[in-house]
């Protein structure tokens, strides 16, 4: 069982940049948390590599940054610490036995992404880390530093983020690039994106009937005036509008963002003959078979699908005899060989590319740590930044190594911020705590938060955390009582606690159940769940943590005894068990709940019983508290004796 730890870490997305850096914050000793509003993790990971994950490609890193499109200067010192053989290396160790292939592409020797996939979901499980379906809605930061993110959900406190929400390419995986606008809200510049590695369209109509045709071995060449943009010699295909494979994704990445009708593309279908070459060979062709109709000549020298295009590119007559075809007419068709020209007027949009191009300007952020600039414990990683490559593992790379850095740099943010913390031991010491303890409806709430306001500390209602826990419990449709039940659940929730405007939010796997959790359903589920040492011990750390950090009045009914023993200030608030009945059943009426006086002392005396008579933790007055009855005054009156007391003890 994991103990509820403070998130120190939110990442914002479980893609692969999210988990890696997840994953090394925790064995870094983070409590690290995965924010991410999609139903499953990684999916864009498993469906890469056409589902079999190319996760990175076994080269030099001067062969890594040739393939680098964007942000190969920025990218240097991420991969030189975490590249490509750190990478086969991490997945060997956690199971995933991996291949080479052509052209160096690592794959898993199972062709399943699913396995690299379960492999980080595995491990970040091992680590701690923790995961909240929702989404996040901005960065929250105070003074230009990190203090949580507000997510649908409610808010998470942290002091770092990373920011690893993916790109805008293949959005049907929940890659809708939410983390531009979040990163621009906080003053970062991002550069356009375009689809990259994507499909090509072309205005040329012939391209559908070559559809499916597959080149090999043939140039592809793109000029913008003089200069050349690219040319390489590789494999292509056609499609239904234009055009793809290999050469053409490297090329739209060339010219992502360019205007494309600037560009002159062409491919050379024969470049292993020069063109006088290549003249003599139509010749030698064309006296072999000089009693052919032209357009059945040119079988030994094109794709069948290809023959018609050249013939009417050509303007030769399909039926004209190769022997009457003019040295001007043989000199046309060498130049369509050599140059068959395309033209570029868009490409397969978003749901066709592999990657984007553009987005977070790599300038405003630390290559070392992938912290921003700007905003101090923001990190940003993985392809949200504007840094891509070419198809082979390159992208992958890009978002391990840059989560690597991330997670690293991160997780050293918190262990220092912890040693400064203990080196100031007495910060700890020095924070002061006024602990409430009392039986239900006493009042403790009413006046701990008007205490809470009175000395500008923070209220901390620990109630609500069982109660969180209760309200588990119940959607679980477990039985309260059944300990192991509960043991078993504990494993797989989170509880925390949020303070937005001085409010106090409870968390549950980061849903705000702050309203769903005040039900007599819920109220006596807590009480049961309460009386279990598993449950306690799962929350005690948390609520000596935020004494820890804060100046506190804590409500609940152990505070003085246990979770705060050293508090400076103990009070305990009681009123007889029929006021407090009475109380609680104006409340209800008041809220328009049908109760009945009787039915409510009688749960009452009940929970009073439970709470006092339990095992571990008993409510019971501390050795050094105060009792306030506060059956015959009000709130005012009960408000001013506490403060009157705090101010005594804690000497303010
Ligand atoms: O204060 P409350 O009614 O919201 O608390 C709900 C239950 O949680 C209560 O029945 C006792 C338990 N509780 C506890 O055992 N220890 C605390 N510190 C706070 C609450």
């Amino acid at each position: 069982m994991t103990a509820v730890k403070r998130t120190d870490i939110v990442v914002v997305g479980g893609g692969a940049a999210g988990y890696i850096s997840a994953i090394i914050a925790a064995r870094n000793g983070a409590g690290v948390t995965i924010a991410d509003k999609a139903k499953r993790p990684l999916m864009k990971l498993r469906i890469s590599g056409k589902g079999r994950c190319n996760l990175t490609n076994n080269c030099t890193d001067r062969e890594f940054f040739d393939n680098i499109f964007r942000g190969d200067k920025f990218l240097r010192s991420a991969v030189s610490r975490f590249g490509p053989s750190e990478i086969m290396e991490f997945f060997e160790e956690l199971g995933v036995p991996l291949k080479t292939e052509r052209g160096r592409r690592v794959f898993p020797v199972s062709d399943k992404a699913a396995d690299v996939a379960e492999a980080l979901i595995g491990e970040a499980e091992r680590c701690g880390v923790r995961t909240v379906r929702g989404e996040v809605v901005r960065i929250l930061t105070d003074g230009g530093k990190v203090t949580g993110v507000q997510t649908d959900g409610g808010v998470i406190d942290c002091s770092a983020v990373i920011l690893a929400t993916g790109g805008r390419s293949y959005p049907g995986t929940g890659s809708t690039g939410d983390g531009y606008r979040i990163a621009r809200e906080l003053g970062h510049t991002v550069t356009k994106t375009y689809p990259a590695l994507v499909s090509l369209r072309c205005s040329e109509d012939w391209c559908s009937e070559a559809e499916g045709l597959s080149l090999r071995n043939v140039t592809l060449t793109c000029r913008e005036g003089k200069k050349t943009l690219f040319s390489e010699m590789g494999e292509m295909l056609f499609t239904r509008d234009g055009i793809s494979g290999p050469l053409v994704l490297t090329l739209s990445s060339v010219i992502a963002g360019k205007d494309y009708s600037g560009l002159k593309t062409t491919i050379d279908l024969k470049p292993s003959l020069d063109r006088a070459t290549l003249d003599k060979r139509v010749l030698r062709d064309m006296s072999a078979m000089s009693n052919r109709e032209f357009k059945n000549s040119l079988g030994d020298l094109l794709p069948k699908s290809l023959i018609p295009v050249i013939v009417k590119l050509s303007g030769i007559s399909p039926e004209k005899k190769v022997n009457g075809i003019t040295a001007d007419e043989r000199s046309r068709l060498t130049d369509l060989l050599k140059e068959l020209p395309l033209t570029i007027c868009g490409d397969g949009g978003w749901n066709d590319a592999i990657v984007t191009a553009g987005g977070i300007a790599t300038k405003e952020i630390d290559p070392k740590t992938m912290e921003s600039k700007l905003v101090s414990g923001l990190y940003i990683a993985g392809e949200v930044l504007d840094a891509d490559g070419a198809t082979g593992g390159y992208n992958l790379t890009i978002a391990f190594s840059t989560g690597h850095a991330a997670g690293t740099a991160a997780a050293e943010r918190i262990s220092e911020g912890l040693s400064a913390e203990k080196e100031t031991d007495n910060t700890v010491k020095s924070m002061k705590a006024i602990a409430i303890d009392g039986p239900a409806g006493a009042g403790k709430s009413s006046i701990a938060r008007r205490v809470a306001k009175e000395f500008g500390f923070i209220y901390v209602d620990t109630g609500a955390l069982y109660r969180a826990i209760g309200l588990s419990a119940i959607r679980s449709g477990i039985d309260v009582h059944d300990r192991a039940a509960v043991i078993g659940l504990l494993a797989g929730i989170d509880v925390d606690l949020a303070y937005v405007n001085g409010e106090q939010k409870v968390l549950l796997c980061g849903e705000d159940v702050s309203g769903e959790i005040r039900t007599e359903a819920v109220s006596m589920a807590a009480s049961a769940v309460s009386a279990l040492p598993e449950v306690r011990e799962f929350l005690l750390e948390l609520q000596r943590d935020l004494a820890r950090r804060n100046d506190v009045v804590m409500d609940g009914r152990d505070i003085g005894t246990v979770v705060l023993p050293d508090a400076g200030c103990k009070i305990f608030l009681t009123a007889t068990a029929e006021e407090r009945a009475m109380r609680r059943y104006k409340e209800l009426k008041a809220k328009g709940i049908y109760a009945v006086y009787e039915a409510v002392l009688e749960d009452l005396k009940k929970r009073d019983y439970d709470d006092s008579h339990r095992d571990i933790a008993p409510l019971k007055l501390a050795d050094d508290g105060i009792e306030v009855d506060t059956t015959e005054i009000d709130l005012d009156e009960a408000v001013n004796r506490v403060v009157r007391i705090a101010k005594e003890r804690l000497g303010i």
